[in-house]
């Protein structure tokens, strides 16, 4: 065939057409976090409508909660990517196989050897603050579910910030905190035998960061605290004991029960949460039960 040939072929080829509308429904759950979304189907191709009501449901509820999900790793990654790019945690020991987007959150042991990170998510955190670009939000798909326990837990910082009594509200301005990945992991170790040793590489990737300590929502503009129990370590420029005071009494004020919405898993869930206005906790797993999820992490914005 000649290359003119071959090309005018190409210029022929018809062009699909745009994905369809998809009829689904948005309820919000009773509580100061999310809402359900039932009926849509993240296995297609969301139309720019529907993927324009999802973004909008995700900045009005902080987390949507899609129900029955029978998809792929490949397309919880595409859907995941709609947002922005995707973060690679640093424990690639426990990626899936051919998708280190993906972060194994497991406490399973096959042939003696953990299949994924065990102890995710045991103090309250915002996932991954300890870089200059947080999270915008993360993704996380229910493989296999414990018959009891294995909750996941969130708390709304943005309301934490608009009830704050006045004197912490005034002793926070302007501040900034040090967040770190290493700040609880020696105590990780001590605890359980999910972390493994980091290598000087790993290390290298995870330098301690500074961030206000209240920051400004990029998209809806809301102001909220952040600030977590698992990364961070100190506010800058106070005295120690006055900077962990400080942050004991922002920790315990965040996650009044107020300000908190339990997920309690169904099969094929997949969460999507915001990690600019909430921190999160997993609740526990009895240990000789099964969990498995996976784990997409979106880039966020520097906070401000
Ligand atoms: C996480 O912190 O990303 C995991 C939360 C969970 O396992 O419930």
């Amino acid at each position: 065939m000649s290359q003119s040939n071959a090309v005018r072929r190409e210029e022929a080829a018809p062009v699909p057409p745009p994905p369809a509308a998809q009829a689904f429904e948005l309820r919000p759950l009773a509580g100061p976090v999310g809402a359900e979304l039932i009926g849509l189907d993240l296995g297609r191709e969301l139309s720019s409508a529907d993927f324009k009501r999802v973004h909008q449901a995700h900045l009005d509820h902080h987390l949507l909660v899609f129900r029955d999900q029978r998809i792929t790793p490949q397309q919880h990654i595409d859907f995941s990517r709609r947002f922005g790019r995707l973060m690679i945690h640093v424990l690639h020991q426990f990626h899936l196989a051919n998708y280190p987007e993906i972060l194994i959150v497991s406490n399973i042991i096959e042939n003696g050897q953990p299949v994924g990170l065990g102890d995710a998510g045991k103090y309250w955190h915002s996932d991954i603050s300890y870089k200059e670009l947080p999270s915008l939000g993360s993704l996380l798909h229910a493989q296999e579910l414990p018959a009891q326990g294995g909750d996941t837990l969130f708390a709304n910082m943005h309301l934490a910030y608009d009830t704050l009594p006045a004197a912490l509200r005034n002793a926070v301005e302007g501040k900034r905190a040090v967040h770190s990945y290493l700040a609880k992991y020696g105590q990780l170790q001590k605890e359980g035998n999910w972390r493994p040793n980091l290598s000087a590489q790993q290390v290298a990737q995870v330098q301690a960061v500074s961030h206000p300590v209240v920051r400004t929502h990029p998209e809806n503009g809301r102001r909220a605290l952040f600030v977590s129990e698992g990364f961070t370590t100190h506010i800058e420029g106070l005295p120690e004991d006055e900077s962990r005071q400080l942050l004991d009494e922002l920790f315990a004020h965040s996650v009044r029960p107020e300000h908190i919405y339990r997920h309690r898993w169904q099969p094929h869930d997949l969460v999507f949460w915001d990690n600019r206005s909430l921190i999160h906790l997993a609740g526990g797993t009895p240990d000789h039960l099964r969990r498995k999820l996976y784990r997409t992490t979106i880039e966020g914005d520097a906070p401000f």
